[in-house]
Protein backbone atom coordinates (compact mmCIF):
# COMPACT_ATOMS: atom_id res chain seq x y z
CA UNK A 1 0.00 0.00 0.00
CA UNK A 2 1.17 3.10 -1.18
CA UNK A 3 1.53 5.50 1.77
CA UNK A 4 -0.67 8.81 2.37
CA UNK A 5 1.14 11.82 2.05
CA UNK A 6 0.24 14.43 4.67
CA UNK A 7 1.41 17.85 5.68
CA UNK A 8 1.32 18.56 9.30
CA UNK A 9 0.76 22.41 10.69
CA UNK A 10 1.63 22.17 14.26
CA UNK A 11 2.72 24.58 17.09
CA UNK A 12 4.52 21.77 19.29
CA UNK A 13 3.44 21.33 22.14
CA UNK A 14 3.19 18.13 23.75
CA UNK A 15 0.32 16.33 21.89
CA UNK A 16 1.93 17.94 18.91
CA UNK A 17 4.96 15.68 19.85
CA UNK A 18 2.63 13.08 20.01
CA UNK A 19 1.46 13.42 16.51
CA UNK A 20 4.33 13.99 14.94
CA UNK A 21 6.54 11.35 15.85
CA UNK A 22 3.36 9.10 15.58
CA UNK A 23 3.35 10.26 11.87
CA UNK A 24 7.12 9.96 11.05
CA UNK A 25 7.19 6.59 12.12
CA UNK A 26 3.88 5.03 10.22
CA UNK A 27 4.40 2.84 8.05
CA UNK A 28 1.26 4.25 6.11
CA UNK A 29 2.25 7.98 6.27
CA UNK A 30 4.08 9.74 4.79
CA UNK A 31 5.34 13.18 6.06
CA UNK A 32 6.26 15.18 3.51
CA UNK A 33 6.70 18.69 5.67
CA UNK A 34 5.92 20.33 9.04
CA UNK A 35 5.06 23.93 9.08
CA UNK A 36 4.87 25.69 11.98
CA UNK A 37 2.45 28.30 13.52
CA UNK A 38 1.90 30.48 16.72
CA UNK A 39 -0.43 28.72 19.35
CA UNK A 40 0.94 26.69 22.49
CA UNK A 41 4.50 28.74 22.09
CA UNK A 42 5.60 31.54 19.95
CA UNK A 43 5.81 30.59 16.21
CA UNK A 44 10.10 30.60 17.08
CA UNK A 45 9.59 28.14 19.75
CA UNK A 46 7.12 26.00 17.33
CA UNK A 47 9.22 26.19 14.75
CA UNK A 48 12.53 25.32 16.45
CA UNK A 49 10.61 22.56 18.11
CA UNK A 50 9.22 21.41 14.90
CA UNK A 51 13.20 20.78 13.59
CA UNK A 52 13.61 19.06 16.87
CA UNK A 53 10.74 16.35 16.18
CA UNK A 54 11.73 15.70 13.07
CA UNK A 55 15.49 15.16 14.30
CA UNK A 56 14.37 12.86 16.84
CA UNK A 57 12.57 10.95 14.30
CA UNK A 58 15.77 10.61 12.22
CA UNK A 59 13.80 11.79 9.56
CA UNK A 60 14.74 14.61 6.33
CA UNK A 61 11.51 15.96 6.44
CA UNK A 62 11.58 19.76 5.74
CA UNK A 63 10.03 22.63 8.20
CA UNK A 64 8.69 25.88 6.96
CA UNK A 65 7.94 28.80 9.32
CA UNK A 66 4.64 29.99 9.48
CA UNK A 67 2.54 33.15 11.09
CA UNK A 68 3.26 34.53 14.19
CA UNK A 69 0.22 36.07 15.02
CA UNK A 70 -3.55 35.65 13.70
CA UNK A 71 -5.15 37.19 10.44
CA UNK A 72 -7.60 40.27 12.12
CA UNK A 73 -7.76 39.95 15.84
CA UNK A 74 -4.76 40.90 18.65
CA UNK A 75 -2.67 37.78 19.58
CA UNK A 76 -3.80 36.05 22.57
CA UNK A 77 -1.71 34.61 25.18
CA UNK A 78 0.16 31.64 24.29
CA UNK A 79 -0.34 28.31 26.40
CA UNK A 80 3.09 28.07 28.21
CA UNK A 81 0.81 27.25 31.49
CA UNK A 82 -0.33 23.40 29.84
CA UNK A 83 3.09 23.20 27.43
CA UNK A 84 5.38 24.86 29.69
CA UNK A 85 7.45 28.24 28.18
CA UNK A 86 9.60 25.99 25.78
CA UNK A 87 6.67 23.73 24.65
CA UNK A 88 8.24 20.36 25.73
CA UNK A 89 6.90 20.23 28.97
CA UNK A 90 10.45 20.69 31.79
CA UNK A 91 12.60 19.07 28.77
CA UNK A 92 15.23 21.79 28.55
CA UNK A 93 15.27 23.53 24.42
CA UNK A 94 17.81 22.13 22.39
CA UNK A 95 18.81 24.17 18.74
CA UNK A 96 17.93 21.77 16.58
CA UNK A 97 21.01 21.15 13.66
CA UNK A 98 18.65 22.03 10.54
CA UNK A 99 17.26 25.13 9.24
CA UNK A 100 13.90 25.77 8.45
CA UNK A 101 12.73 25.87 5.19
CA UNK A 102 13.56 29.48 3.04
CA UNK A 103 9.79 29.44 2.15
CA UNK A 104 7.16 30.80 4.45
CA UNK A 105 4.66 27.66 6.01
CA UNK A 106 1.85 29.08 2.90
CA UNK A 107 4.51 29.29 0.40
CA UNK A 108 5.60 25.85 1.19
CA UNK A 109 1.94 24.79 1.54
CA UNK A 110 1.26 25.80 -2.18
CA UNK A 111 4.34 24.59 -3.38
CA UNK A 112 3.73 20.64 -2.33
CA UNK A 113 -0.20 20.62 -3.29
CA UNK A 114 0.74 21.98 -6.57
CA UNK A 115 3.51 19.59 -6.67
CA UNK A 116 1.74 16.33 -5.92
CA UNK A 117 -2.40 17.15 -7.23
CA UNK A 118 -5.06 15.09 -5.64
CA UNK A 119 -2.79 13.35 -3.37
CA UNK A 120 -2.12 15.21 -0.20
CA UNK A 121 -3.83 15.78 3.15
CA UNK A 122 -3.28 18.11 4.74
CA UNK A 123 -3.68 18.25 9.00
CA UNK A 124 -3.69 21.18 10.63
CA UNK A 125 -3.14 20.61 14.47
CA UNK A 126 -3.13 24.45 15.49
CA UNK A 127 -4.54 27.53 15.11
CA UNK A 128 -5.44 27.78 11.27
CA UNK A 129 -3.37 30.71 10.27
CA UNK A 130 -1.18 29.08 7.70
CA UNK A 131 -3.83 27.54 5.93
CA UNK A 132 -6.22 30.43 5.23
CA UNK A 133 -2.68 32.18 3.83
CA UNK A 134 -2.05 29.41 1.51
CA UNK A 135 -5.45 29.99 0.47
CA UNK A 136 -4.92 33.64 -0.65
CA UNK A 137 -1.53 33.09 -1.70
CA UNK A 138 -3.16 30.33 -4.52
CA UNK A 139 -7.07 29.62 -3.81
CA UNK A 140 -6.56 26.83 -6.51
CA UNK A 141 -5.51 24.46 -4.16
CA UNK A 142 -8.88 23.85 -2.21
CA UNK A 143 -9.34 21.60 -5.84
CA UNK A 144 -5.72 20.12 -5.49
CA UNK A 145 -5.53 18.84 -2.09
CA UNK A 146 -7.12 15.30 -0.97
CA UNK A 147 -8.79 16.52 1.98
CA UNK A 148 -8.44 18.44 5.02
CA UNK A 149 -8.14 16.60 8.17
CA UNK A 150 -8.65 19.12 11.21
CA UNK A 151 -7.87 18.87 15.30
CA UNK A 152 -10.09 21.70 16.69
CA UNK A 153 -13.95 22.62 16.87
CA UNK A 154 -16.02 21.40 19.82
CA UNK A 155 -19.73 21.21 18.78
CA UNK A 156 -21.16 19.21 21.85
CA UNK A 157 -18.02 19.45 24.43
CA UNK A 158 -17.57 22.35 25.65
CA UNK A 159 -14.74 24.49 25.15
CA UNK A 160 -11.20 24.11 26.23
CA UNK A 161 -10.01 27.29 25.85
CA UNK A 162 -12.86 28.97 27.48
CA UNK A 163 -16.24 27.61 28.36
CA UNK A 164 -17.27 27.66 25.15
CA UNK A 165 -14.06 27.83 22.36
CA UNK A 166 -11.93 25.09 21.37
CA UNK A 167 -8.28 26.46 21.51
CA UNK A 168 -6.77 26.09 18.14
CA UNK A 169 -10.24 28.08 16.44
CA UNK A 170 -10.18 30.37 19.79
CA UNK A 171 -6.23 31.77 18.70
CA UNK A 172 -7.62 32.26 15.33
CA UNK A 173 -11.34 32.61 14.58
CA UNK A 174 -11.08 34.18 11.58
CA UNK A 175 -9.26 31.98 10.07
CA UNK A 176 -11.45 29.26 10.83
CA UNK A 177 -13.75 30.99 8.61
CA UNK A 178 -11.83 30.84 5.70
CA UNK A 179 -10.83 27.38 6.23
CA UNK A 180 -13.93 26.01 6.38
CA UNK A 181 -15.70 28.15 3.72
CA UNK A 182 -13.29 26.80 1.31
CA UNK A 183 -13.71 24.69 -1.74
CA UNK A 184 -11.92 21.57 -0.12
CA UNK A 185 -12.78 18.64 1.99
CA UNK A 186 -12.74 19.30 5.45
CA UNK A 187 -13.27 16.84 8.68
CA UNK A 188 -12.74 18.16 11.87
CA UNK A 189 -11.48 16.00 14.63
CA UNK A 190 -13.09 17.80 17.34
CA UNK A 191 -13.04 18.04 21.87
CA UNK A 192 -16.40 16.09 20.58
CA UNK A 193 -14.09 12.81 19.61
CA UNK A 194 -10.78 13.97 21.50
CA UNK A 195 -12.00 14.32 25.20
CA UNK A 196 -12.92 10.74 24.81
CA UNK A 197 -9.64 8.80 24.77
CA UNK A 198 -7.59 9.58 27.96
CA UNK A 199 -4.20 8.26 28.45
CA UNK A 200 -2.74 7.58 31.92
CA UNK A 201 0.40 9.08 33.67
CA UNK A 202 1.10 4.68 33.43
CA UNK A 203 0.96 3.83 29.69
CA UNK A 204 3.37 6.82 29.20
CA UNK A 205 5.66 5.80 31.25
CA UNK A 206 5.40 1.83 29.88
CA UNK A 207 5.90 3.74 26.57
CA UNK A 208 9.47 5.01 28.07
CA UNK A 209 10.37 1.68 28.90
CA UNK A 210 9.09 -0.17 26.00
CA UNK A 211 10.51 2.34 23.64
CA UNK A 212 12.76 4.59 25.34
CA UNK A 213 13.73 7.57 22.20
CA UNK A 214 10.45 8.41 21.48
CA UNK A 215 8.76 6.94 24.18
CA UNK A 216 11.14 8.65 26.88
CA UNK A 217 10.94 11.88 25.20
CA UNK A 218 7.31 11.87 25.15
CA UNK A 219 6.88 10.82 28.68
CA UNK A 220 9.10 13.72 30.11
CA UNK A 221 7.55 15.86 27.82
CA UNK A 222 4.10 14.96 29.17
CA UNK A 223 5.01 15.10 33.05
CA UNK A 224 3.21 18.69 33.08
CA UNK A 225 0.59 17.84 30.30
CA UNK A 226 -0.41 15.25 33.16
CA UNK A 227 -0.49 17.88 36.18
CA UNK A 228 -2.19 20.34 34.00
CA UNK A 229 -5.13 17.48 33.14
CA UNK A 230 -5.39 17.07 36.80
CA UNK A 231 -6.06 20.72 37.88
CA UNK A 232 -8.25 21.12 35.25
CA UNK A 233 -10.02 18.20 34.99
CA UNK A 234 -9.24 16.06 37.45
CA UNK A 235 -7.68 13.56 34.99
CA UNK A 236 -4.52 11.44 36.05
CA UNK A 237 -3.18 11.43 32.42
CA UNK A 238 -4.04 13.30 29.32
CA UNK A 239 -5.60 13.71 25.88
CA UNK A 240 -4.13 12.81 22.99
CA UNK A 241 -6.20 15.91 20.69
CA UNK A 242 -3.54 16.55 17.68
CA UNK A 243 -2.65 12.66 17.71
CA UNK A 244 -5.89 11.44 17.40
CA UNK A 245 -6.35 13.24 14.20
CA UNK A 246 -3.76 11.80 12.46
CA UNK A 247 -4.78 8.78 13.36
CA UNK A 248 -8.07 9.38 11.67
CA UNK A 249 -6.59 9.62 8.24
CA UNK A 250 -5.57 6.17 8.59
CA UNK A 251 -8.12 4.58 10.23
CA UNK A 252 -11.67 6.96 9.47
CA UNK A 253 -13.36 3.29 10.01
CA UNK A 254 -13.39 3.96 13.79
CA UNK A 255 -14.99 7.75 13.96
CA UNK A 256 -18.14 8.06 13.43
CA UNK A 257 -18.77 10.88 11.03
CA UNK A 258 -21.09 13.20 10.21
CA UNK A 259 -22.11 16.29 8.15
CA UNK A 260 -23.97 19.24 9.21
CA UNK A 261 -23.23 23.24 8.93
CA UNK A 262 -21.17 24.83 11.06
CA UNK A 263 -20.67 28.63 12.23
CA UNK A 264 -17.83 30.45 13.97
CA UNK A 265 -18.37 32.69 16.41
CA UNK A 266 -15.51 35.55 15.27
CA UNK A 267 -15.89 37.87 18.37
CA UNK A 268 -17.59 38.80 21.22
CA UNK A 269 -17.65 36.92 24.56
CA UNK A 270 -18.41 33.47 22.53
CA UNK A 271 -15.38 33.73 20.17
CA UNK A 272 -13.67 30.59 18.46
CA UNK A 273 -16.67 28.86 19.35
CA UNK A 274 -18.09 26.90 16.76
CA UNK A 275 -21.69 25.46 16.65
CA UNK A 276 -23.91 23.58 14.56
CA UNK A 277 -26.15 25.32 12.16
CA UNK A 278 -29.16 24.73 10.13
CA UNK A 279 -28.49 28.42 8.08
CA UNK A 280 -27.24 26.88 4.99
CA UNK A 281 -24.68 29.76 4.43
CA UNK A 282 -22.35 28.45 7.05
CA UNK A 283 -19.96 25.99 5.81
CA UNK A 284 -21.19 22.41 5.07
CA UNK A 285 -18.27 20.07 7.01
CA UNK A 286 -17.86 16.39 7.93
CA UNK A 287 -17.19 16.02 11.46
CA UNK A 288 -16.34 13.25 13.98
CA UNK A 289 -19.25 12.72 16.78
CA UNK A 290 -17.97 9.41 18.11
CA UNK A 291 -15.10 7.38 18.21
CA UNK A 292 -13.26 3.74 19.68
CA UNK A 293 -11.52 5.36 21.59
CA UNK A 294 -9.88 2.13 22.67
CA UNK A 295 -8.60 1.33 19.12
CA UNK A 296 -7.09 4.78 18.66
CA UNK A 297 -5.03 4.61 21.58
CA UNK A 298 -3.78 0.93 20.68
CA UNK A 299 -2.63 2.06 17.56
CA UNK A 300 -0.91 5.32 18.88
CA UNK A 301 1.34 2.88 21.39
CA UNK A 302 1.89 0.11 19.42
CA UNK A 303 3.22 2.08 16.57
CA UNK A 304 5.54 4.02 19.18
CA UNK A 305 6.08 0.82 20.79
CA UNK A 306 7.77 -0.69 17.78
CA UNK A 307 9.51 2.15 16.70
CA UNK A 308 11.25 2.21 20.16
C1 LIG B 1 -5.55 21.75 20.65
O1 LIG B 1 -5.05 22.92 21.27
C2 LIG B 1 -3.68 22.78 21.53
O2 LIG B 1 -3.38 23.23 22.80
C3 LIG B 1 -3.36 21.33 21.36
O3 LIG B 1 -2.03 21.16 20.90
C4 LIG B 1 -4.36 20.88 20.35
O4 LIG B 1 -3.91 21.15 19.04
C5 LIG B 1 -6.57 21.10 21.56
O5 LIG B 1 -7.65 21.96 21.78
CA1 LIG C 1 -1.54 21.59 18.56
Amino acid sequence: MIPQKILIDTDPGIDDAMAVLFACQHSQLDVLGLTSIFGNVTVDVATRNALRLVELAGQDIPVARGADGPLAQPPLPVADFIHGTEGFGHIPPEEPKGRADRRTAAHFICDQINHHPGEIILCPIGPLTNLALALEQDHSIAEKVKNVRVMGTSLRAGGNATAVAEANIWQDPHAAEVVFGAPWDVTLVGLDVTYQAICTAREFAALAEQAPKFGGFLNQAAQIYFDFHEQAKGIKGCYMHDAMAVISIIRPDLFQILEDHVEVILDGEHSGATRLSLDPTHARLRWCADVDAKAVKEIFFTTLQAAG
